[in-house]
């Protein structure tokens, strides 16, 4: 049985002490959800404080990038050092980062393996575009991100990851996959390309979540599905009323 995941991905929002206040508006509904696991990936400058509030309560934190480097001369860059001293995930290949920032199955690959090499649970973010998607790509374009961005990973650290399917059209849009599509696409393409890398055990026992536009009203219709597992939440994940019950339908 594969352990619900529910995972915040709070993007370039909150201060650190809008942080500590939205943390403590959630933390009590959050902690009364135990059969889930729950994670909160806030800004970087407010992972102190949020990780201060977040000790012994079995709340994950996770951070939204990271550099591979270990240290030295990459100026702006936090390395999975830095991150493993107060998270325990960490959010890779999100599509705004390869929209915005350059980044390629290549450099979500380094990433991948510098995150696990510190002992930091990627969630790896895959999903195709509106275009991809109309053109009939998205099962190639997963594969390839998948293929790619996993590359050179054993078993063992596969056993490790935790995948979200994205549809980069659905992100923020407001414009939710429908449950069976997003099981679907989990089903016949992500599931098996991660069988085809590491057998059919250790893809049976990774986590796929989905992400894009998940609200307290949608989230059952996602969490019924049998391929998936839980949720990367972008906008609801900063509004307790949201985020709280979002939680609350993975437990059922
Ligand atoms: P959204 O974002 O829930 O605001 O659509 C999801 C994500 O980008 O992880």
């Amino acid at each position: 049985m594969r352990t619900p995941l529910v995972a915040g991905n709070w993007k370039m929002n909150k201060t650190a002490a809008q942080a500590r206040q939205l943390v403590q508006e959630m933390l009590p509904g959050l902690q009364a959800v135990t059969t889930v696991e729950r994670v909160i990936c806030p800004p970087f400058p407010a992972i102190w404080a949020v990780s201060e509030l977040l000790q012994g309560t079995g709340i994950g934190l996770g951070a939204q990038n990271l550099y591979w480097e270990a240290s030295g001369a990459f100026t702006g860059e936090v390395s999975p050092g830095m991150v493993k001293e107060f998270c325990q995930y960490v959010i890779l290949g999100h599509s705004e980062r390869r929209a915005y920032f350059g980044e390629t199955d290549v450099t979500v690959n380094r990433k991948v393996k510098a995150a696990l090499a510190n002992e930091l649970i990627p969630i790896v973010c895959v999903g195709e575009t509106l275009t991809e998607n109309e053109a009939g790509q998205t099962a190639a374009v997963i594969e390839r991100q998948l293929r790619l961005g996993l590359q050179e990973l054993s078993p063992e650290q596969g056993q490790k990851l935790v995948i979200a399917y994205e549809p980069v059209w659905a992100i923020g849009t407001g414009r939710a996959a429908s449950g069976t599509g997003a099981n679907a696409v989990v089903a016949d393409c992500i599931r098996p390309t991660l069988a085809s890398l590491f057998g059919e055990a250790v893809a049976q026992s990774i986590r796929i979540l989905y992400g894009g536009s998940v609200t307290a009203a949608n989230a059952a219709e996602f969490f019924s599905q049998p391929e998936i597992d839980g949720a990367l939440v972008g906008g609801a994940s900063l509004k307790p009323a949201e985020f709280v019950p979002i939680t609350q339908a993975a437990a059922r």
